[in-house]
């Protein structure tokens, strides 16, 4: 057993003429920020399924280009910045120092902003690589690449320069991401460009695997290593297990990609191959599954009391869903019946959004207060909107995987007219439409509550009579 580090922060106020924290408090801002926006363009793409009228004719408004600036945005302006902003008020507070530079922090903040904002005008343009997750053009993908070499110099330098010897599981799991992101970026977006056909598809895949595997993977998992301990005020169950766990993840991932071909046109051993370490893959997700859940064991009630808490076990749930999910459709039987459905999307968003968003909107609720040096504005916000989005998501996954399923029970009947297996679908998009409502509704109160955190005013302690506490304080900020 060991215990989860401490938030020795020493130093001054000011470092190199920047407030401490001011570059986690711009990428969280304006990731969330990116969170609502593009979780808007989800809805405008939803609506699309039951009206193709929807919005008309116009290019830029088709479905062809929504699409991936929903896909894009979530991924990149929303969660992957999330997740950068989150581990510059991690990292440091594991090492017991500074970020090594705040203005590396901040320009990174807004170069990267940028190339969002860049992506936006390519996407709807029609700029576009073509292919799934990779579609920034090449202009764009440069831009993220130099971005991401100064994040991980910044994180690197300042576990380099760290006063605590001791490596938490959470540095571990960031370093690795930061390696394994390096790689599959310049691999899915820059390696697939020298090749087509099914070369290129088979290099598409393992990009489009190991952006959710060995980048949101080991991201959400380091916050959630930090934060679950930290909001529990617990030991960490096993730092032996999070080793396997880290060791493991880190060779067996790269060689699931192939699984998105099954049944393609690819060798039936480079099909296998994936399908053996997609079942492998189990290791790794138990250790974290069992260490989280191991943490909170006998810490219940606090669970359904904090909506921190909250957010990171329904997140740890949704985490092992998805990954007993995944080796299942890695198996010949049950992918020939799941595969390109409704299904997957309701498992794409369990993963994202349910289980690597909520650990990062949790740590945004945490971070944000001790940022701000005042309690959290609402924590009765925080709990509303965690069940919107908690409620939204079930309705959502639920009724794709439902009616995925039977889409591709019938997709394999061939005496069923394609048409009829579009129109039995309607009413599960119906479904996911009022899910995604919930889930957005969530997202503008989690928005508004952070940005409230910062503006409203603390009353100034009276000396007679004592200042009441707000109505549901949070933990005291650090
Ligand atoms: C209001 C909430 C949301 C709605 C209504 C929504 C809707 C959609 C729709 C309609 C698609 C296209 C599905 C298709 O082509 O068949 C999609 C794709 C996707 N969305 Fe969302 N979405 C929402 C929130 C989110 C969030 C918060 C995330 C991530 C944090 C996310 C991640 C994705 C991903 C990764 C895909 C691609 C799935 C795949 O390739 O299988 N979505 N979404």
């Amino acid at each position: 057993m060991t215990t989860a580090s401490t938030d020795s922060s020493t130093g001054t106020a000011e470092h190199g003429g920047l407030s401490r924290d001011i570059s986690a408090k711009a990428f969280i801002l304006s990731s969330v920020m990116f969170f609502v926006i593009s979780t808007s363009v989800g809805l405008l793409v939803a609506i699309k399924f039951l009206w193709p009228e929807f919005m008309g004719n116009t290019p830029e408004l088709t479905f062809g280009r929504m699409r991936p600036l929903h896909v894009n945005g979530v991924l990149f302006g929303w969660l992957l910045a999330a997740d950068m902003g989150l581990l510059y008020y991690v990292i440091p507070r594991l090492c017991g120092n500074r970020l090594w530079s705040e203005k590396l922090g901040l320009f990174t903040v807004i170069a990267f902003d940028l190339i969002i904002l860049g992506a936006v005008f390519t996407t709807l343009g029609g700029i576009t690589q073509g292919l799934e997750y990779a579609e920034l053009p090449w202009f764009l993908d440069i831009g993220v690449t130099v971005v991401w070499v100064l994040f991980g110099l910044n994180i690197f330098a300042t576990i380099a320069t760290r006063k605590h010897q001791k490596m938490y599981v959470a540095i571990w799991y960031t370093m690795g991401a930061i390696v394994w992101t390096a790689f599959v970026y310049i691999v899915g977006n820059f390696a697939t460009e020298l090749f087509s056909g099914v070369n290129q598809a088979n290099l598409n895949w393992f990009y489009v695997h190991n952006a959710v595997g060995l980048i949101f993977t080991p991201l959400g998992v380091a916050l959630a290593y930090y934060f679950i301990p930290k909001q529990a005020s617990a030991p960490l169950f096993s730092h032996k297990l999070s080793m396997i766990g880290f060791w493991t993840i880190s060779f067996i991932y790269v060689w699931t990609g192939a699984h998105h071909m099954i049944h393609g046109p690819i060798s039936q051993w480079l099909q296998t191959v994936s399908i053996i370490f997609s079942a492998m893959l189990i290791i790794p997700v138990l250790t974290v599954i069992v260490n989280f859940f191991g943490t909170v064991s006998g810490r219940w009630e606090q669970v359904r009391r904090d909506p921190i808490l909250k957010y990171l076990m329904a997140g740890t749930t949704f985490y092992l869903l998805t990954c007993f999910q995944g080796p299942m459709h890695a198996l010949r039987t049950v992918n020939a019946i799941v595969s390109k459905t409704d299904w997957i999307v309701g498992h794409a968003h369990m993963a994202v959004l349910g289980a690597f968003s909520f650990f990062a909107i949790a740590g945004c609720l945490y971070a944000v207060p001790r940022i701000a040096k005042k309690p959290l504005y609402s924590e009765g916000l925080a709990n509303t909107s965690f069940w919107l989005m908690f409620t939204g998501g079930l309705l959502f996954f639920v009724a794709l995987w439902i009616g995925g399923f039977i889409q591709g029970l019938q997709w394999n009947d061939t005496s069923i007219p394609f048409i009829d297996t579009v129109r039995f679908m309607v009413p599960f998009w119906w479904t996911r439409l009022v899910g995604g409502l919930l889930i957005y509704t969530g997202a503008i109160l989690f928005l508004y509550n952070l940005v409230r955190t910062f503006t409203y005013e603390v009353p100034a302690p009276q000396e007679s009579p004592p200042t009441p506490a707000r109505s549901k304080p949070a933990k005291a900020a650090v």
